[in-house]
């Protein structure tokens, strides 16, 4: 028995023959009809655009109202070929018709091939696949602290992790543990011990965090979430060498800055740097399907043994056949070129802003943080009018703008979405 008076809005149709339930809305839009299940049905952790996507291809989105919009966010860089990327779709819908799931209990004919491509894009030995982002992040900690346990001979239990300020490595418990984001953190305690934090950019305080129990140094090459935020040209190279001495582990969290959005395959590579471990994700499952992992030489992620870690759907053969491809279309180089490119234009373009609602442009090649001057509004209100306009971006820390198309956006596209972004500004 379905109780329709808890649900006010809407009127309820059942198909008897196909046993379909349909919550049809009273008197309202498409858009409002989806957000009003939305708002009763959702756990309203995310507060969205009222923007309500019904399909996307390349760099747009086309909402239930047939509204096109230009994506200039790509899911915070899952979506770096574009959407529903013709390439990553076929080789899905292949894939789909094959064997989906077997769980790692077998081997598939589709894992070794992503990590062997994988390992040799990162120039290291082995992969641990894993779903999401946060996974790949929590992977790379045990990761650390086992290799600390094993392998540096820290006492069982006494292992610290350098981090940054203002990180932003996901959202599960322990890595909430050293977020600064009260937000994010606020009421979810106890949290987890064993990290310490040292601002970003800040070379020296690491090297003053660092001790003898001290296993990696996790570091996001540009702070995504805190606002695309580019580190010192020193600060990388000398957190490279600190890690070498220190004999701790350089763990670079590229899941948004790394697989082409700032220019190059890893953001590491403009300072070339190259970390002890990559934690990868978002666009690596081609904007289809989660896919992260881990990357690393066999003296570090060979610590892991039978029993000690896993996940069932993590390295699935659908995953699998998708990150593969991804990976082939990353050796060509062309979204690196493109993202470097147009990322020129981007920059060049919103810098000219500066002083007409713009305070700063951070950032590289497709990706940039633009800080808002405050008599033009907040950087979400700016964003609600620039939806209203066709173009979608994201706000974040109340200020700052957030610019970061699919790869696949065009020069003239650029042009378009910024001269949006001015006469939003001054709307
Ligand atoms: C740098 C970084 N690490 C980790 C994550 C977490 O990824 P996911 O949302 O897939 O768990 C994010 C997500 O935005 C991120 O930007």
């Amino acid at each position: 028995m379905i109780d329709c008076a808890i649900r006010p809005f809407y009127r309820l149709f059942m198909t008897l023959d196909t046993a379909t339930v349909v919550f049809e809305p009273r008197g309202t839009t498409a858009t409002e009809a989806a957000i009003t299940i939305d708002d009763r049905y959702v756990a309203h952790n995310y507060s969205p655009l009222p923007v309500v996507a019904a399909s996307a291809d390349g760099a747009w989105i086309t909402d239930v109202e047939g509204r096109r919009y230009l994506d200039c966010l790509a899911a915070y860089s899952a979506v770096n070929f574009g959407h529903r990327n013709p390439e990553i779709t076929e080789v899905a819908h292949a894939q789909l018709d094959t064997v989906t799931l077997v769980s790692r209990a077998f081997h598939s004919d589709r894992l070794g091939s992503l990590c062997s491509a994988l390992a040799d894009l990162c120039g290291k030995d082995m992969v641990l696949p894993m779903n999401s982002g946060a996974e790949a992040v929590e992977s790379g900690l045990k990761v650390a602290r086992k290799w600390g346990t094993d392998v540096k001979g820290v006492a069982t239990d006494a292992a610290n992790i350098v981090v940054a300020h203002n990180n932003f490595h996901g959202r599960t418990t322990t890595i909430i543990s050293f977020s600064d984001d009260e937000a994010a953190r606020r009421g979810f305690g106890p949290y987890t011990p064993g990290f310490r934090a040292a601002p970003f950019g800040d070379a020296d305080a690491f090297a003053a965090a660092i001790d003898e129990n001290t296993v990696a140094v996790l570091i996001e090459p540009i702070q995504g979430e805190a606002g695309i935020v580019v580190p010192p040209d020193d600060f990388l190279p000398r957190l490279r060498s600190l890690c070498t001495e220190r004999n701790v582990l350089l763990i670079a969290d590229e899941i948004q800055s790394g697989l082409a959005r700032t220019g190059r395959t890893f953001a590491c590579e403009h300072w070339g740097v190259v970390p002890d471990v990559y934690l990868l994700g978002k666009a690596l499952g081609g904007g289809v399907v989660p896919l992260s992992a881990v990357v690393a030489d066999a003296d570090v992620l060979g610590v892991l043994h039978p029993g000690e870690h896993g996940s069932t759907f993590g390295g699935n053969p659908l995953a699998a056949a998708i990150g593969s491809t991804v990976v082939a279309m990353l050796r060509r180089g062309e979204f690196q070129c493109r993202s470097a490119e147009l990322g020129d234009r981007l920059h060049r373009r919103l810098r000219e802003l500066i002083g007409r609602g713009v305070v700063a442009v951070r950032g590289k090649g497709l990706w940039a943080g633009v800080d808002i001057d405050p008599a033009s509004g907040t950087a979400k209100s700016v964003s609600l009018r620039m939806a209203h306009r066709g173009v979608l971006v994201k706000d974040t820390h109340g200020s700052t703008l957030r610019f970061g198309p699919p790869l696949v956006i065009t020069a003239d596209e650029i042009d378009w979405a910024v001269e949006q972004f001015a006469a939003a500004l001054v709307e």
